[in-house]
């Protein structure tokens, strides 16, 4: 924990703030390195907010971040400053809860930016770390932000930084399950992440070449699956590979969760692949096993499209606190980096359309969503 040291601060230079907040992900420390290198550059000094908001308040928790102590971390995964979902600022927002900062809250960070003389804080997270940054943009603060998540569930960005990472750690899954489900005829369920989203679940089925595919925005059924994995062996294909979002519901309409809702959390996600196999090997005569992808995910180094991804957001989010947005935030609208209200941004979970051309080429190559719609070609007129 470093503590505020008024006297480590270079007085010569306008500070600009960053703070890492929410669950981690692959590409927080490329941003990270992004904006000291080319703040830097334009006169600015950084100083990096340690354990996301919380840093921000009593006890302050802070550094400064120059060109020399941020080398080396563009590759490494993580976040140097760290990062809480929980704590003081936990107050989520989505599916769940709607977010609401307390006054005094408010007054704490106020205190603190004219403590530092922050000219402006960039703030990496996603929809609840943007949230509380769009209440303290509503409270008078200059914040601008960063969307991340390997969920990719952010609206006006194409994609989050993260994302490609936590496809590619699923899709090396897959590869791997492939060769054990062929070698012993069975039907392997694989569980990723993505909250109320598809995303992981859609890229890594396709991109790991799963037979079937369950996401939270299509309903699906027992039959469904047991439809395509007849199929399969009706073509010799004696084994299938399920890939399922911790958010898709069950038949029944449920979703399955670790824990029960909390005041101060989301539902945490989990288990549901165990579910479909449960229910799976009740249902017929194959082996059926499931591997739960957790955190893996979110853990190593960014893929090459995300280091991308991730610095030229953090060089565009120094770009908009020198230019004085505060209010906004940077955004992937390939292929350039364009910025968006905070407020745009976090209204609505952006989740897969059903329509979408990823779905429908799926579909086409005859990819399973466990739904009726399997033996229809999106693209054969009807
Ligand atoms: O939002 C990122 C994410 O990894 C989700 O995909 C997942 O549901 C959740 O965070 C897990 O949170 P935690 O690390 O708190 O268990």
């Amino acid at each position: 924990m470093t503590a505020f040291d008024a006297t480590t601060i270079d007085s010569t230079r306008p500070r600009i703030g960053i703070l890492t907040a929410g669950g981690d992900c692959p590409g927080l420390n490329a941003v990270i390195r992004g904006v000291v290198k080319s703040a830097y550059r334009m006169g600015y000094e950084t100083l990096g907010f340690e354990g996301g908001f919380e840093g921000l308040v009593d006890p302050i928790r802070c550094r400064s971040l120059t060109p020399q102590n941020t080398s080396g971390i563009l590759t490494l995964g993580g976040t140097i400053l760290g990062s809480t979902n929980r704590g003081r600022f936990g107050v989520t927002v989505g599916e769940d809860l709607k977010l609401s900062l307390p006054e005094p809250m408010i007054e704490a960070v106020r205190q603190t930016f004219q403590k530092t003389q922050l000219q402006g804080l960039i703030c990496v997270g996603g929809d609840g770390s943007l949230s509380i940054a769009l209440e303290l943009h509503r409270a008078g603060l200059p914040v601008v932000g960063v969307p991340k998540t390997i969920d990719n569930d952010l609206s006006c960005t194409a994609f989050t930084f993260g994302f490609d990472s936590a496809v590619n750690c699923a899709t090396d899954a897959l590869d791997r399950l492939h060769t054990t489900a062929s070698s012993h005829d069975r039907v392997m369920v694989l569980e990723v992440m993505g909250r109320h989203a598809g995303w992981i679940a859609l890229h890594a089925g396709i991109a790991g070449g799963g037979d079937v595919i369950l996401i939270p925005e299509i309903p699906w059924s027992y039959e469904g699956i047991i439809a395509k994995i007849d199929d399969r062996r009706r073509m010799g294909k004696n084994f299938t590979l399920v890939v399922v979002a911790e958010g898709a519901e069950l038949p029944s309409g449920a979703v399955v969760a670790r824990e029960s809702v909390q005041t101060d959390r989301q539902t945490l996600l989990g288990g549901i692949g165990n579910e479909i196999s449960q229910q799976l090997n009740k249902r017929i005569e194959q082996e059926v096993r499931y591997v739960v992808l957790g955190h893996l995910q979110r853990g190593g180094g960014p893929t090459n499209f995300d280091r991308v991804l991730a610095t030229q957001l953090g060089v565009h989010a120094v770009r908009l606190v020198v230019q004085k947005r505060f209010g906004e935030m940077v955004c992937y609208q390939p292929p350039q980096i364009d910025s968006v209200t905070i407020a745009e941004a976090v209204g609505e979970l952006r989740r897969v359309p059903p329509d979408s051309s990823a779905v429908a080429a799926a579909r086409a190559m005859g990819i399973s969503f466990g739904d009726t719609l399997d033996y229809i070609n999106p693209f054969l007129p009807e």
